[in-house]
């Protein structure tokens, strides 16, 4: 199916919700991939289908602010209609988030607000916690911060050790990214402002499917 909507995809490291991104691309083309680590694992998943890779290295760079201007150029060059954070370990500037917001999403594994940054699955499991999850939110200008627009939800045990939880919730983000990102190209999710707003289709997508929606829903 051809599509036009675009999108660009940041990876760092593995690339697994990459890989199912570019497998459930029903509504959309993952038109290149861009990486701040140029050994990501991840990169092969797009080589693998011809899809342009865009490595870039910090050490190519005087500073880390040049680099950054660089990531952020590159992205306004290939000017998609969506920029996709998937485990991109680089916070994005001022100038980018304000540039593209309403065009840039991303995955966390936690369910936010609740334990944004690093170590989630840890943190969960200390605090004793008896559900967690992954959400998926527009991007502004704090980390790990900006309007909810979906989150899968599943249960902790007391004897789960954090591989096993972050497999679980590593589970649910394959399934939750493509499903919002299909959903935001036939235009069944929108963001007006800061609110995140959902087609009766969605609506209903969702709630088959156990997501749970952001927004007033
Ligand atoms: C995922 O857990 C994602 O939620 C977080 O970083 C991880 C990336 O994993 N932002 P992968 O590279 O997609 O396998």
């Amino acid at each position: 199916m051809t599509n036009d909507f675009n999108i660009l995809v940041f990876i760092s490291g593995r690339g697994s919700n990459l890989k199912s991104l570019l497998n459930n691309a029903d509504n959309y083309n993952i038109i290149g991939i861009l990486s701040n680590n140029p050994e990501a694992p991840g990169l092969k998943f797009g080589r693998e289908k011809n899809i342009p890779c865009y490595p870039l290295a910090r050490s190519d760079y005087p500073s880390l602010k040049e680099f950054k201007a660089a990531v952020f150029k590159k992205a306004c060059d290939i000017d998609p209609d969506l920029i996709a954070l998937a485990g991109y370990m680089q916070i994005i500037q001022p100038e980018f988030v304000d540039t593209f917001y309403g065009r840039m999403v991303n995955i966390h594994p936690s369910l936010l607000p609740k334990y944004p940054g690093l170590d989630t699955h840890q943190r969960v499991l200390e605090a004793g916690d008896s559900e967690h999850g992954c959400t998926i939110h527009f991007v502004d200008s704090d980390v790990d911060s900006g309007p909810i627009i979906a989150q899968s939800i599943c249960p902790c045990y007391r004897e789960d050790t954090e591989e096993e939880i972050a497999a679980r919730v590593l589970k649910m983000e394959h399934q939750l990214y493509p499903w919002v990102i299909n959903s935001i190209a036939s235009g069944d999710i929108k963001l007006n402002k800061r609110q995140v707003s959902f087609s009766n289709k969605a609506k209903q997508e969702a709630e088959d499917l156990h997501f749970s929606l952001g927004g007033n829903n």
